[in-house]
């Protein structure tokens, strides 16, 4: 967040907007600015914010400092909204402790279980697929958006069917038939693992690193979140 930018553009939703302005900053390397961001953003007319507990530089994966979300939290008045480091249901309550948080926000888990809030059993990567694509057909989508939803609904399946995933990267875009192509990978996925069938293959000559993922495939890591 560039504050020059950022303030006067706050300031100016808050008085001109009827509903309340809500802001998201990441960590800055000294905690002691980034509580003075939070406390100018407030001044300007911020009424939530939510604070991702990494830096810029650290690995969107990496751990979130909670600590530093609770000394932020602690120095305001406003609502606060902790994110980053909620990977399972049972993890808001022990962020929402330790962080003295007014709510938690969550992304990339919930990409890859849509079902995240309503807790139960992990949810099958087919099952969600087929009803993700049943509210395609209701709300077209575009092809990488198709493709970028089913690589994280089925990250979890993936395991030792990596020659499956690449078939899904393999596919263009442009093509229309992403939804097909998409329900014959997940259904073979799903066939190999019900069966106990491996596929030996050798590993890739690039072979991905668990959690690359995200890097390659989400926002880059030099995203300004
Ligand atoms: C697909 C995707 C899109 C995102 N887009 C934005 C964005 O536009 N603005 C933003 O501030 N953060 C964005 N983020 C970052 C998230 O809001 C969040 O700060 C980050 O993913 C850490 O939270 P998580 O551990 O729950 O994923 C995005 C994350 C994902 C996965």
């Amino acid at each position: 967040m560039r504050p020059r930018l950022a303030l006067p553009s706050v300031s100016t939703l808050h008085k001109n907007l009827s509903i309340p302005v809500c802001c998201k900053i990441r960590l800055l390397p000294k905690l002691e600015d980034t509580i003075k961001l939070a406390l100018v953003l407030q001044n300007a007319g911020c009424q939530v914010l939510a604070v991702h507990g990494r830096t810029r530089e650290s690995n969107s994966r990496g751990p979130a400092d909670w600590a530093a979300i609770r000394q932020i939290k602690e120095a305001l008045s406003i609502p606060v909204v902790a994110n980053g480091g909620v990977d399972e249901l049972e993890d808001v309550e022990r962020c929402l402790n330790e962080t003295k948080a007014d709510a938690v926000m969550v992304a990339y888990p919930a990409l890859l279980n849509p079902r995240f809030f309503g807790g139960g059993e992990k949810a099958d990567g087919v099952e969600l697929l087929h009803e993700y694509l049943s509210y395609v057909e209701r709300y077209p989508a575009q092809s990488k958006t198709i493709k970028s939803h089913a690589r994280k609904l089925l990250k979890p399946m993936w395991g030792k069917h990596k020659d499956l995933r690449e078939q899904l990267e393999a596919w263009d875009e442009r093509d229309q038939a992403i939804a097909s192509v998409v329900l014959r990978i997940a259904q073979e996925l799903k066939y190999r693992i019900d069966n106990g069938i491996e596929v030996d293959l050798k590993p890739p000559e690039a072979e991905l690193e668990e959690g690359d993922g995200y890097a390659l495939f989400g926002p880059q890591a030099d995203d300004d979140y």
